[in-house]
Order: structure tokens, then sequence, then C-alpha cells
């Protein structure tokens, strides 16, 4: 909870004049952006470091002794150990920039190839996006390695008392996300680490819903693998991020051949490159990764307890308004949540309510969410998802709720 000032400081008609993008209209009304669990709009400053790269010094790094690639390097090193201080590794080189977090959670899964046997348990959570269950499904079709699911309980949460059932000796590897993108569910990542590792089980936490909410120190979590994605956190597409525990990184093989991973290549043989390079085979979106420690900045300097709280004020504000809707079910009532709901209204497909949303100039995800198992268990086609960021307002909250009732005026 913050002190008072703290709330104070915060202005979030400030805030907005940072997003060029919130100044347009869409369908001829003002935009109200609510599917920043999609992805995240992006503020000036991160769009000029994007130009200022393409303007002033576009060039290959690690490469050239010429200044330009100099320049782009040190520019590349330094978002790295922007990224590092931000999640609090220990070492620069225990952060590999990756294309996203799907690219983050492939290249793990396909390090574990290497590890796992056949009769090994490997354990995913019942509240996982596809890209947390598909790799690891391949990993086991290849390995003969066993995926069990850790439940979800109604009310869109892990259910923990399975958790003493589901461990035993076998289990190698868990893989959980931070907070549920469909759901918003913040989950115990703490203690699941802490009794995975009671077994002596690896833990990736993939931290893409959670990011744009909550700092993540891997230290003090003692998580062996944390995954995440710059687009979510106010930085560009196609830049990913994963940290991983020295001792980890050095034992997996590497995901991809090509140049800038390798030490020494024959047709005999080759040897890999140290950490971080040994993963990142070819040019990297060196303007993405640049962009992507800007946006860092960006945000740190707004402080994750700041947007946290405020946040939080728009999911109490905007549930509170929404369940005064007749017929209106939220899935994903947990005590711990990020500003995400997920709801549908009577048996109206998500659908149709987000497509007058849009004519609304109000932009929310629908469907199933790429969580098609969350959906099965609520045995529903998908929701309408409304998320919130620390750039969105009560007023567009209030906007968003006449849209929901006219829709359902509309479509009952
Ligand atoms: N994973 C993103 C979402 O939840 C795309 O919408």
């Amino acid at each position: 909870m913050k002190n008072r000032s703290q709330q104070i400081d915060f202005d979030v008609h400030t805030i907005r004049k940072d997003f060029p993008i919130l100044k347009r209209k869409v369908n001829g009304q003002p935009l109200i952006y609510f599917d920043n669990a999609a992805t995240s709009q992006t503020p000036q400053v991160v769009i000029e470091a994007i130009v200022d790269y393409y303007s002033r010094y576009n060039a290959n790094i690690h490469r050239g002794v010429h200044s330009l690639s100099q320049e782009a390097t040190d520019a590349y090193e330094e978002a790295r150990i922007k990224v590092q201080k931000h999640f609090n590794a220990t070492k620069s080189h225990e952060i590999i920039l990756t294309s996203g977090t799907t690219h983050s959670i492939n290249l793990v899964a396909n390090g574990f190839a290497a590890i796992l046997k056949k009769g090994d348990e490997v354990l995913v959570s019942a509240l996982e996006h596809h890209s947390n269950i598909v790799p690891w499904q391949m990993l086991c079709q290849k390995t003969g390695a066993i995926l069990k699911v850790l439940p979800m309980t109604q009310s869109g949460e892990l259910d923990m008392d399975a958790f003493n059932k589901v461990i035993s000796s076998n289990l190698k590897l868990v893989f959980v996300n931070h907070v549920s993108n469909a759901l918003g569910t913040v989950n115990p990542i703490e203690l699941i680490i802490k009794k995975a590792h009671n077994v002596g089980a690896a833990v990736l936490i993939d931290g893409a819903q959670a990011c744009p909410h909550i700092k993540p120190d891997v230290q003090a979590l003692d998580v062996d693998f944390y995954v995440a994605s710059a687009h979510k956190i106010c930085g560009p597409t196609g830049v990913g991020i994963l940290y991983g525990k020295e001792a980890w990184l050095e034992k997996l093989p590497p995901y991809q051949g090509g140049g800038e991973m390798i030490d020494q290549v024959t047709f005999e043989k080759t040897t890999y490159a140290g950490l971080p390079h040994k993963f990142e085979a070819g040019t990297p979106n060196i303007c993405g990764g640049i962009a992507t420690g800007v946006a860092l900045d960006y945000m740190n300097a707004i402080g994750f307890e700041t947007i946290a709280y405020y946040e939080d004020q728009l999911l109490q504000y905007a549930t509170q308004k929404l369940l005064g809707i007749e017929g209106l079910k939220i899935y994903g009532i947990s005590d711990h949540k990020t500003a995400v709901i997920s709801f549908n209204v009577g048996d109206i497909h998500p659908y149709d309510i987000g497509t007058i949303l849009d004519k609304l100039g109000i932009a929310v995800r629908t469907g199933h969410h790429c969580a098609q198992p969350i959906m099965d268990f609520y045995q529903i086609p998908g929701t309408v998802r409304a998320s919130f960021s620390f750039y969105n307002t009560k007023e567009e909250i209030d906007t968003f709720i006449q849209g929901v009732q006219r829709a359902v005026m509309m479509l009952s």
C-alpha cells in the first residue's frame, strides 16, 4: 500500500501526454485502449529512441571496429545491463535477449531435451497461455517425460492443496505464469518455487503478464528462469527477455546455430561462445533491445508501486461497475489480481460485445485469449477481456460501462 504523498504524485493526464496514440480516434470516437494485456502502448521517449537509432547509429553489433558498430554495441549492452538491474539478476550475461516470451520458453524447452529422460515428470499449471503449454508438450514427445497439470479452482486460482499431491521426486521442471493472461490472477510463485526446489525441480516463471505491473526480483525469488516480453512493458514488439541462473544457462545447449554464438568453427567441429552470446545466434533486434532499456527507464521513473496502486484503483472501480450489469459474470475472482477483467453477459457471444465496443472506439480482446484449457474448465467459448494500464482513466471506464450496457441492450 502506498503512502498518501506517492498517490498524489501520480497525474494520469500528464502521463497520457507521453503516449501519442491516445490522441487518436477510432470509428469517429476517442480511442479507449483496454487491450493492454495483449500489448501496451508506446511512449514518445521509446518512439524517439527507435528513430534516433535508425537516424544516427544503425549498425551491426559485436562485429565491427568502426565507430557506428561500437556505438550500437555499447547501447545494446547498456540495455542488457538495464534489464539485469530491473530484474535484479546477479550478472548481465544471465540476461538473454530473444524475440519474445514464446522464443524464451522454446529456448529453455529445447535445452531441456538434452537433460530430461523417459519417465521424468514436468508440471504445468492449468492457468497457462498456450506458449507455456505447447513447447513443453513438444519436449515431452521428444524425451518421453510426463506432463502433469496443477489444477485450478472456480475462482481462477491455482489449487495449491493439489500441488502436494502432484509433486514427486521424479519432478524435474515446473513452469507457471506469474500472472494469468486470461484472468489476471497473480499466482503464488514464491511458494511454488520453494516447493519445487524441495524436490530438486527447476522452475520457469512466465512473467509476460506480470512485468507490466510488478517488478520481479529474480534473486529474492530464487527462480531458475524468468521470461517476459518488451512489448507489454511499453517497449517494442520482437524483443523478449530470458533470465536464467548462470549454472543453468551454462548447462543448456544452444538453441539455434549461426553467427555470433560460436567460438571456433571448422567443418569438423564447432565450439560455442560464452554467455550470453551462446543463445543469441544471428543479428538480434538491435534497435528493439536498445528501446527496451528506454522503456524500462520510463516505467521505473513512474515507479512500479505507483503503477500497481493506480491500476488497482481502476480494477476495483471497473469491477464494481461491471457487476451492476444484470447477467454479467466475471471469470477470475481472486483477491490477488492485476488489472484484468474477463467477463461474459448471459449467453451473448463475447465477439459480438467486442464488435459493438469497437464501433464505440473501445478496444478489448475477445475469445479464448490463447488459453483454451481455461475456457474448457469454465465450459465457455471465450470471454470479453478488458485489461487496464496506468494511462487509463476512470472516465474511460465509465464510457466502457455505457458501451457494455448498450451492447447488452442491442444483443439481448
Ligand atoms: N498473450 C497476449 C494476450 O494475452 C497476446 O493477449
